[in-house]
């Protein structure tokens, strides 16, 4: 590769999960650092980072499609220097580096703290990669948080020793670790002094965060939360994704007792098939986890119940993908992510007898997906009446028009003269089947 102009401008593009929205932010601001600043909406940027997502084909696959449309002028005028991140760099990362020559650098979701210096060598035309999975945490070499939204995403807790059969996480994120409490303190106080009003804490498997509080006292997720609504100026607290076996009772019970814990679980099931679930080395039952909900639902009555489903696992019958509509039934979700099984290089399940044909999966899929949105919808019409906070997320279309959160993570749009990071009371006053329509009743913060 020939020497390349330093750039001057970087768009960060990331896709799936949030955890990656977060990683995109913090390259974004480490680019910062070596005084790059983010190309404006619609121009052009000299550094483009790819912030992949692995865990279905569809989603690996549309890399090289953007690669080729970057190079070739059609996402914008001039080809920009590339850097491919996220868990198709951590996966695929030689057979990138020999399928697309355009680009420069190759970064895994455990190295990306050493893209300055990547950087450099991509300048002097040495193309990089780096996958490597250092002992020593990445956090510890990025800088200070200056991320000025409303709402904030905090990883605490990164990669995954589930093994589920399916899934490519345990090998793209590596196995699981915890940031050390002080550490999360310290950024949550960040995000704070920025404006954030939300911190919605990320894991691959958050409540098996665990630590040592200011104290000495070992903690688990429950205790973070429970120390983080102590910090004046943060006013609501999500996390996510849990995983029903490493549920700790007093996460439970924190959904009765912090105020400032919002009303909404997302506990993936996969499936409600006990013979798929142990297929898939879930290592949990149906009938345990709608327990585990149920006692969330006694800690706190009216929270919101999320999930991710996998249909046309190998081997899944007929029978067994009705056993999920059940649990659907038994549960009445207020959302839920629903995904066709994709096989993925490496898991033991890509190899399994029994593949799923793609009709039947396209068949069970929407099948799926119409229980979900009738039960998402009357969750909504539920909500019609209730006064509820909203925080305000971002401008509507049309003058004085916003559109916030409701506790369990609803849409509501309503007019009003407030202002991105209020926290409004609203009045539902009708539901779709994805957002509400909300009144201004008061402010409540400002
Ligand atoms: N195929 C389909 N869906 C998958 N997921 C993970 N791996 C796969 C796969 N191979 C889904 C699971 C998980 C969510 C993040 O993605 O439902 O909870
Ligand atoms: Fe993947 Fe299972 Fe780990 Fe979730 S718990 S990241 S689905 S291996």
């Amino acid at each position: 590769m020939k020497p390349q102009t330093p750039p001057k401008t970087y768009r960060v593009k990331s896709f799936g999960c949030q955890m990656n929205v977060y990683d995109g932010e913090r390259m974004g601001e480490l680019l910062d650092g070596q005084g790059l600043t983010p190309a404006p909406e619609g121009e052009d940027a000299d550094l483009v980072v790819l912030n992949t997502c692995h865990i279905r084909e569809k989603a690996a696959e549309k890399i090289y499609s953007d690669i080729g449309r970057l190079t070739k002028g059609k996402t914008q005028k001039k080809a920009p220097m590339i850097a491919v991140a996220g868990c198709v760099a951590q996966a695929e990362g030689e057979e990138i580096m020999s399928r697309a020559p355009a680009v420069s650098m190759v970064v895994g979701p455990q190295a990306y703290h050493r893209l300055p210096d990547m950087l450099d060598k991509a300048v002097k035309g040495e193309r990089a990669t780096d996958t490597d999975m250092p002992a020593i945490a990445k956090f510890d070499s990025l800088p200070a948080r200056k991320r000025r939204q409303p709402t904030a995403f905090l990883t605490v807790q990164e990669g995954c020793d589930k093994f589920c059969t399916y899934c490519v996480v345990p090998y793209t994120r590596g196995a699981e670790i915890s940031r050390p409490y002080n550490h999360l303190i310290a950024e949550a106080r960040k995000l704070i002094e920025a404006g954030a009003k939300e911190i919605t804490l990320l894991g691959q498997n958050v409540n098996a965060w665990s630590g040592e509080d200011d104290k000495g006292r070992a903690v688990g997720l429950a205790g973070l939360i429970r120390s983080l609504a102590t910090l004046d100026g943060l006013e609501r607290i999500r996390y996510t994704t849990s995983h029903p076996n490493d549920m700790e009772d007093d996460l439970i019970a924190a959904h009765g007792e912090v105020d400032k814990l919002m009303p909404y679980l997302h506990l993936p099931v996969q499936s409600g098939s006990d013979r798929v679930l142990k297929a898939m080395n879930r290592a949990h039952t149906a009938e345990s986890y709608l327990k585990l909900l149920e006692r969330f639902r006694s800690a706190r009555p009216d929270i919101a119940l999320s999930g991710d489903f996998i249909v046309g696992f190998p081997g899944e019958t007929e029978g067994e993908f009705e056993e999920t509509l059940s649990l659907i039934d038994e549960v009445r979700y207020a959302a839920a992510f629903s995904f066709k099984y994709s096989p993925r290089p490496g898991t033991p399940a890509a190899t399994m007898n029994g593949q799923i044909a793609p009709e039947v999966m396209d068949d069970r899929l929407q099948r799926l997906q119409a229980r979900i949105a009738r039960d998402q919808f009357a969750f909504n019409k539920a909500t019609v009446g209730k006064t509820c906070s909203v925080l305000i997320e971002r401008k509507g279309k049309h003058p004085g028009q916003w559109l916030g959160k409701s506790p369990w993570l609803q849409s509501v749009w309503f007019e009003g003269d407030v202002q991105l990071g209020d926290i409004v009371e609203a009045r539902i006053a009708e539901a779709g089947p994805n957002s509400l329509g909300g009144e201004l009743l008061q402010p409540v913060t400002a």
